[in-house]
């Protein structure tokens, strides 16, 4: 129900949404002690969590956003553990029926946390189950067809929804009212990655040197999922190395061989550089042309690709479309022409 893959292609950026290998589940931190940075996401909701325990209820219901890989689902569980309760886990686009989600509901405990991912792809007729049961704690039902038609309401367990998505601006508001805690996950500064590449390399056993760790959360784009899997592709690399710590060079060395730049970026983001930049002068380019010039999905590009561009300053999003920016021309080594810069002037001025 839960293992729907975010891409199956074997780049290092974008990977499989959802890795059940042994090694993933050492690397998921458990508490919150152990999960780097999002102080303030962390502090609130180590707040609420304590407040609802003394209370003897259960949570409000937390929404959780941002970029893929930045800790999403980790820290549903970790929230679930702090509470003390069970989590069940799905996922918007799992839920086909409302009678799927009724079942759900029905089964719950007593202050559980019902994990939905991707929760924007909910349908509609689902997502109106969800209503009561997230206000009330009920579940209305409509029982036959036509004048005999009636509704009837269930009482259901006070428990907690989570529910994560990448994309909040997708979730109809109706839905995102209903949540109390609302948290947008921040991308990591090179300082929080080391740290978490530091604590995977203890806990994948592999040795690794303080540089050659900062080296590679420098290029892991605030994402930690990327910091842990090119840490195992930068071990690959070194296996000849024996028992000698991975060094800052070895690092540099495997991580030029995988394509990835000293910002992170790799050869689908340089793609989308250069197309904008020679194909579209700069642009702006809509999401739609750009991708099929690329020859990438849309919506990789839009959850994978551009928050990092963004992030960056490389390129912007106006009305009209994308437009790249000066520090994007720079890093590809190239000139914006008068029209470039008139655009990226218009864009600074709004
Ligand atoms: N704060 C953190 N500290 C340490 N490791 C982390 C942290 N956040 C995430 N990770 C690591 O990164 C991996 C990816 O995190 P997670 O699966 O929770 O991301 P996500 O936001 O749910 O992504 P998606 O949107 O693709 O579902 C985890 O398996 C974990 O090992
Ligand atoms: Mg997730």
């Amino acid at each position: 129900m839960f293992d729907e893959e975010y891409g199956a292609d074997e780049s290092l950026i974008v990977g499989t949404k959802t890795e059940y290998d042994a090694e993933e589940n050492v690397l998921r931190p458990k508490t919150m002690a152990d999960y780097v940075g999002q102080q303030k996401a962390k502090e609130n909701l180590a707040v609420y969590i304590a407040a609802a325990k003394a209370r003897g209820e259960a949570l409000d219901h937390v929404l959780l956003y941002g970029p893929p890989g930045l800790g999403k689902t980790t820290l549903s569980h970790i929230i679930a553990n702090e509470l003390g309760v069970a989590i069940k886990l799905t996922s918007g686009p799992a839920i086909e029926r409302s009678g799927d989600l009724a079942a759900i509901l029905t089964n719950l405990n007593e202050g559980d946390v019902l994990f939905i991912d991707e929760i924007h792809r909910l349908n509609r007729s689902v997502e109106e189950i969800l209503y009561s049961a997230m206000e009330d704690y009920a579940l209305d039902i409509i029982v036959g067809k036509g004048p005999s038609a009636r509704n009837i309401r269930f009482a259901l367990k006070k428990f907690t929804l989570i529910g994560a998505t990448t994309r909040v601006g997708m979730l109809a508001a109706p839905l995102r009212d209903r949540f109390g805690i609302i948290n947008r996950l921040e991308m990591y500064t090179p300082n929080e990655l080391k740290q978490i590449v530091t604590r995977s390399a203890k806990a994948l056993d592999i040795a690794i040197d303080d540089e050659g760790a900062a080296e590679i959360a420098r290029r892991s784009r605030g994402t930690p999922r990327i910091a842990n899997r090119l840490l195992k592709r930068v071990r690959d690399f070194s296996v000849v190395k024996g028992n000698a710590a991975i060094t800052r060079e070895d690092a540099r060395f495997a991580l030029a061989r995988l394509e990835i730049d000293e910002l992170g970026l790799d050869e689908t983001d340089r793609n989308l550089l250069r197309a904008l930049i020679e194909k579209f002068g700069g642009g702006p380019t809509g999401l739609e042309t750009l991708a099929a010039t690329i020859n990438e999905d849309a919506n990789t590009i839009e959850d994978v690709y551009e928050p990092y561009l963004l992030q960056l300053g490389f390129i912007a999003r106006t009305p009209r479309g994308r437009i790249c920016l000066k520090d994007g021309y720079a890093h590809m080594g190239c000139e914006p022409s008068m029209k470039a810069r008139r655009q990226m002037s218009m864009f600074e001025e709004n």
